[in-house]
């Protein structure tokens, strides 16, 4: 076995940042609410072959890798700020075959993609099922399905297997069929693109987990195809400009699947849209049968892209400022992490702060049975013994959900009072944000009555964990749309021009993937694109940060912090998310509107870190392990695939 000590100083780099990030990952599972118990640890998509894993004693880097200078990755301010961007990743050689006595599920485009792949499908002997949204297309192998009904999706799954076979392999072509203008579309057309795309996608991959579970052995695929320009919006220019933003729901949600499905190949497909069919057509056919284990895979010109993050210099000030007269609205803004950023600005530049929950405004005094307590037991007791004056059948559900309520009261006053007390002025608003036309009133009444927004921070999120096969569709449905439809109505309804900043609060998961947040990662992936669009349209800094969880007031028991200290993991402490919040806002027009923030205060990137006992043989997201050598140093990880982490990483 090879120790790290011995590997060269840019392997260390490289494999300790790959081990930061996947610690991010695992510790946003803990932050943003855990699986529920029988789903924890279930095998990891990129979990190595055993004999891979055992014969993985030295790390598999190519010594000559630019050593990134790792000052611009960990910043002053103990964060890293990092971009994806489009890199050529040639296709390995590997191939895999998909079984031909199963069949391929190919939903319709219905521009020509579905029926010429079809065909090449049938001329190499694969069988085959279209499915047509239009009613009136069924036929032969063409089932007609409008795939957004869970019950009609597995029945349609179902009818197929029994009139053709086994299904082996899902090639969702519908995000490919003609792209709405983004500019043109409304409400609507938006939701009902969202669900054509990304909620089907759900649909399917829920009804198709059996039949492509038990195809391991037969090439199981699932693949989805955009059209956001062949590199999913990240590349600069007019291409950028009319990406339909809607589409990045559809690689948010597989990077997930991929993670949850160990033993199906998982493809987000982007391509250029206005590539001619025949083009297009030959691209899918033969990445269909591309063995890597990249999830994010597009074409450009004819050349195979991929998306790898990259870092961002140290931010700089540009002449940057609002003042005590401006108006800020921030979405979820009276509690969490967009509280933090709101006091932020608060003590910086008193501005007016509009603040959005769904929660009623509390009562500006708490009762005195419960003000003077603090520990969750005391509190307990004591709203027990206020419910049950009421109501002597009180159950411990009803006191767990009364207790929830006043710790959120609790956070929304303390946020409300130290915002005044930093010498802004508060509105609280009650509403949902789902409800656009609400949320649309809002903004009409503010322009109204201040005649001007300044700033806005969309921080309002939900997420409720759970793995595909287990998430229900109104739960799918809540995640989704309380970022997506808000997000869209704050596009619609903002008087872009005027805005000074706007920043979209999304997740590593979205940008990365994770267990259990497939419909959380395809809502902040729609997200992070249509801010990459809107900022395309906005003279000043519009961006969506991906934010790596942060050690935030109430997100983190003391129990929680205490694990990850033993474990050496940072979490973004919230003094430096303010300040990477208060810089992010500083960045020219011009900087990517990705932006992925994490926290590395405290953690060395440059050299291995002495592993703390309780890391030893931790699991890690990704199927990475770290083991604890005599001398207390890690020894090895997961062996690096070139294929997968090269490409990814070789620009640091
Ligand atoms: N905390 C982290 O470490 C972390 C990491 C990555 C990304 N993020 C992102 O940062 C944002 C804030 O996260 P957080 O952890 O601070 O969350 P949080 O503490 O749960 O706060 C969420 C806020 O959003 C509001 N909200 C939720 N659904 C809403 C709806 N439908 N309409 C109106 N308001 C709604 C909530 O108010 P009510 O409950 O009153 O509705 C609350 O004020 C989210 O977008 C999340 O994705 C956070």
């Amino acid at each position: 076995m090879e120790p790290v000590s011995r590997t060269a100083a840019a392997g260390r780099v490289l494999v300790d940042f790959q081990s930061v990030m996947e610690q991010f990952l695992e510790i946003e599972q803990h932050v943003l609410g855990l699986y529920s118990r029988h789903e924890t640890r279930v095998p990891s998509a990129r979990r190595e072959p055993r004999e891979r894993r055992a014969a993985g004693s030295s790390l598999s880097l190519p010594l000559n890798l630019p050593v990134p200078d790792t000052s611009t990755i960990a910043q002053p301010g103990g964060v890293m700020r990092l971009t994806p961007r489009a890199v050529m990743r040639p296709a390995p050689e590997t191939r895999v075959a998909l079984a031909r006595d199963h069949v391929v599920l190919l939903t319709d485009d219905g521009r020509g993609v579905c029926t010429g792949l079809a065909d090449r499908l049938r001329a190499t002997g694969h069988r085959v099922a279209i499915v047509s949204r239009e009613r009136d297309g069924a036929a032969g192998d063409t089932y007609y399905s409008a795939l957004d009904s869970e019950a009609d999706v597995d029945r349609l799954v179902q009818q197929i297997a029994s009139d053709r076979g086994p299904i082996a392999a899902l090639v969702h072509l519908v995000p490919l069929s003609a792209t709405p203008r983004f500019d043109d579309v409304d409400v609507a057309a938006w939701t009902d693109r969202l669900a054509a795309e990304t909620r089907s996608l759900f649909l399917l991959a829920k009804a198709l987990r059996a039949p492509l579970q038990g195809a391991a052995g037969s090439g199981a695929l699932v693949a989805a195809v955009t059209a956001m320009g062949g590199a999913f919006g990240c590349e600069h220019g007019a291409a950028a400009h009319d990406i339909f933003p809607g589409s990045g729901g559809v690689a948010g949600f597989l990077k997930c699947l991929a993670l949850e499905w160990p033993t199906v190949r998982v493809k987000a497909i982007d391509v250029d849209g206005s590539d001619a069919l025949d083009v297009l057509t030959r691209q899918i056919f033969e990445e269909l049968w591309i063995a890597d284990t990249s999830v994010e895979v597009g074409y450009i010109g004819g050349r195979r892209m991929g998306l790898e993050m990259s870092p961002l210099p140290a931010t700089t000030a540009h002449p940057f400022a609002i003042g005590s007269d401006s108006v800020v609205l921030a979405t979820g803004g009276a509690r969490g992490i967009t509280a933090e950023v709101c006091l932020e600005l608060a003590e910086r530049y008193q501005p007016t702060f509009v603040l959005v929950g769904r929660s009623p405004l509390p009562e500006p005094l708490e009762r005195p049975d419960t003000s003077s307590l603090t520990s969750s037991s005391d509190l307990k007791k004591a709203l027990a013994q206020r419910l049950r004056a009421g109501d002597p059948r009180v159950t411990p559900v009803t006191v767990e959900k009364a207790y929830q309520r006043l710790i959120r009261e609790r956070e929304v006053r303390r946020t409300m009072s130290a915002l005044v007390a930093a010498g802004s002025r508060v509105h609280y608003v009650a509403l949902d944000v789902q409800d656009w036309r609400a949320l649309g009133t809002l903004i009409d009444d503010i322009y109204a009555a201040y005649g001007r927004i300044d700033g806005v921070i969309h921080g309002a999120g939900v997420i409720e964990d759970k793995l595909v096969e287990h998430k229900t569709v109104e739960s799918f449905d809540r995640v989704f749309a309380t970022k997506t439809i808000s997000a869209f109505a704050l596009s619609r309804q903002l008087r872009l021009e005027s805005l000074r900043f706007a920043v979209f609060f999304t997740s590593v998961a979205g940008r990365f993937g994770n267990r259990g947040q497939a419909d959380y990662a395809a809502a902040n992936e729609v997200v992070n694109k249509l801010a990459r669009v809107i900022s395309l349209r906005c003279p000043n800094r519009v961006c969506a940060v991906n934010w790596a969880p942060w050690d935030a007031t109430g997100m983190v028991t003391p129990e929680l912090r205490r694990e990850f200290e033993q474990r050496g993991v940072s979490l973004l402490q919230p003094v430096d998310g303010r300040r990477a919040f208060w810089e992010e806002i500083q960045q020219q027009a011009s900087d990517p509107a990705e932006v992925v923030i994490a926290g590395v205060r405290g953690m060395t990137l440059s050299a291995p870190a002495p592993v703390p006992p309780a890391v030893q043989s931790l699991p890690l997201l990704n199927g990475a392990q770290r083991r604890s050598g005599a001398a207390g140093a890690v020894q090895y990880m997961r062996p690096l695939d070139p294929a997968v982490d090269l490409p990814r990483l070789s620009r640091w």
